[in-house]
Order: C-alpha cells, then sequence, then structure tokens
C-alpha cells in the first residue's frame, strides 16, 4: 500500500513510519517538521491545516491511504484545537476525495468521552462526552469523517488512543496504555479491514485492568497483544491515582485543565 503518514515526524509517527516501511508499505511523511535522523522515506515539509500544501502533497504520487497523526497532543484553546484536529482533518478529507483515496485513518483520543465518569467499560456508542477543547476538537474531527464516509462513500477509522507509551508509567496507565508494537498492529487492522465505512476503536493494549471496550477493534481485526499489568510492580502509587481514576480522561477532566474557550494572551 501506498500511504501518507501526516504527524510522521512526531512521537507515534515516527514509530509507524519504520514499522510500515519494514512491512513493505511505501510510505509518505508530511509534517511541518524535518525528517528525523534515521528516517529515510519521502517526505513533504507542509502543513495540514493549509488547502494548497495538502493538495500539493497528494499531486505528488498516487496513494491508497492516509494515516492522519498530524496534531497537537494537548491542550489548546478552542479554536487553537478546532484548527489542530478538525481543520487538517478535513483538509485531508477534501483531498482524498478530489484524488479518490478511500482509507482514512485517524488517531482521535481517549479524551473524546474522558468527562465519562469511571465505572463500566467504555464502549464506542456511549455518547461524546469530551473533557478538554482537545477533546472536543478530537470528537468533531470523527464527526467530519463519519460526515465525508456517509457523503462520499470513504472508509474511516477513528482510533481513540490511550496513552502511547514505551511503558506504563503511573497507575493510570494500566487502564489506557497504548504499546508501540500493538498501536502499529491497530493502525495496521485500521488500514486493512474491508469496508468498515465510519468506525470507531479504543486504542489501548490488552490491558487486564482497561476502562475502554476493545471489542469493536477486535472486530476491525485489532488484536491487541501487551497487558500493561506486566508492569503492575514497578509503578508508584500517588496522592493523584485517586483523582485521575475518577473520570476516564484522567488529568484532563481535572479542574487543572479549566480555561475559558477563547483564551487570548
Ligand atoms: N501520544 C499519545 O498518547 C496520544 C494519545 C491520544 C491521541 N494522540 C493523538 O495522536 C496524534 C499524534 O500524537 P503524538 O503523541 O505523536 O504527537 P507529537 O506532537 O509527538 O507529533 C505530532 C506531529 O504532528 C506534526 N504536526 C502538528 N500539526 C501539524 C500540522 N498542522 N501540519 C503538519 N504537521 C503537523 C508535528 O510537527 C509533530 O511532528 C495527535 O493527533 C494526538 O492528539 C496521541
Amino acid at each position: 500500500m501506498k500511504i501518507l503518514i501526516s504527524g510522521a515526524a512526531g512521537t507515534i509517527g515516527r514509530v509507524v513510519v519504520e514499522s510500515l516501511s519494514a512491512a513493505g508499505h511505501e510510505v509518505v511523511g508530511f509534517d511541518l517538521a524535518s525528517p528525523p535522523d534515521g528516517v529515510d522515506v519521502p517526505w513533504h515539509l507542509g502543513d495540514c491545516t493549509d488547502p494548497d500544501a495538502v493538495e500539493a502533497v497528494f499531486a505528488a504520487q498516487p496513494l491508497d491511504a492516509v494515516v492522519h497523526l498530524a496534531g497537537h497532543p494537548d491542550e489548546l484553546d478552542l479554536p487553537g484545537s478546532l484548527t489542530s484536529h478538525v481543520v487538517t482533518t478535513a483538509a485531508l478529507l477534501d483531498a482524498m476525495v478530489t484524488h479518490r483515496v478511500t482509507r482514512f485513518v485517524y488517531a482521535s483520543s481517549n479524551h473524546a468521552v474522558g468527562r465519562t465518569p469511571r465505572a463500566d467499560l467504555v464502549g464506542v456508542d456511549t455518547r461524546p462526552r469530551p473533557d478538554t477543547f482537545y477533546g472536543v476538537g478530537k470528537v468533531a474531527a470523527e464527526a467530519v469523517m463519519s460526515l465525508y464516509a456517509d457523503r462520499h462513500g470513504l472508509d474511516a477509522v477513528a482510533c481513540r488512543i490511550g496513552s502511547f507509551l514505551p511503558e506504563p508509567l503511573t497507575r493510570r496507565h494500566l487502564a489506557t496504555w497504548l504499546s508501540p508494537a500493538d498501536c502499529v498492529r491497530m493502525v495496521v487492522a485500521a488500514l486493512e479491514t474491508p469496508a468498515p465505512g465510519f468506525a470507531v476503536l479504543y486504542g489501548i493494549s490488552a490491558n487486564r485492568d482497561a476502562w475502554w471496550d476493545l471489542e469493536p477493534g477486535r472486530t476491525l481485526g485489532y488484536e491487541p497483544q501487551d497487558d500493561a499489568a506486566a508492569y503492575e510492580d514497578q509503578l508508584p502509587r500517588r496522592v493523584e491515582d485517586e483523582i485521575e481514576g475518577a473520570y476516564v480522561g484522567g488529568p484532563f477532566a481535572t479542574e487543572q485543565f479549566h480555561r475559558p474557550a477563547l483564551d487570548t494572551p
């Protein structure tokens, strides 16, 4: 497959670029940043919010799929979050329609439902319940994907990633961890599952203490193999653990993230 990876220079992007390339896919990077040292794939420097820059990337080579990882992975004010997550998604989807590229895989987030109180396993049919403007951006980006799937027949899989880390670091990560190897399994499943239309899965490992339902992902072919519980003994107990366990969004659902929507300096 010839796959455009936006955010290819990022934490997740570097892992996905390397693994998909090693698996024999033709990977093309697209990022505001230059390729990291050691990354040797075709590369476009540019901004996913700029439709002309996106069009130039799509015009440069044929593509089979887009894996959209570009975006600010933290809280911003509302306009910043909508630009980083919704505008980038829409610009890529528009180019996909123009160039007849039909598979889109998106790095959404657990924060799309982060204000859900921690109780039962959270499924994909629960109401969107963002915990931050970051989460609002992810919910809205998923809505744009749904619109384009319905209007244009695209296949668009939103992967609500938990905590992508080499190893879990806190007790919350017992539930939220996504190992690098499982992240690659997730992206491959989202790329290869036949005709998903618009679909949502939770991007976490096969964690014993998972807060999100892995079954929708399994239906799409995502079979995670790692489990944060293997690291349980090395995870410190902290005073923050209880408050971080009240809502599935953890710290993002706490008061420290409250801010005005239009937070101009
Ligand atoms: N890391 C996690 O645990 C996690 C969890 C949930 C969701 N996500 C989502 O996954 C995606 C990647 O996260 P990450 O941790 O690799 O972040 P990162 O900051 O390490 O990488 C993001 C990359 O995107 C690029 N980028 C940002 N805006 C861009 C734009 N407008 N045009 C082109 N490139 C742009 C940056 O230069 C950077 O290289 C983000 O959308 C993030 O919200 C990450």
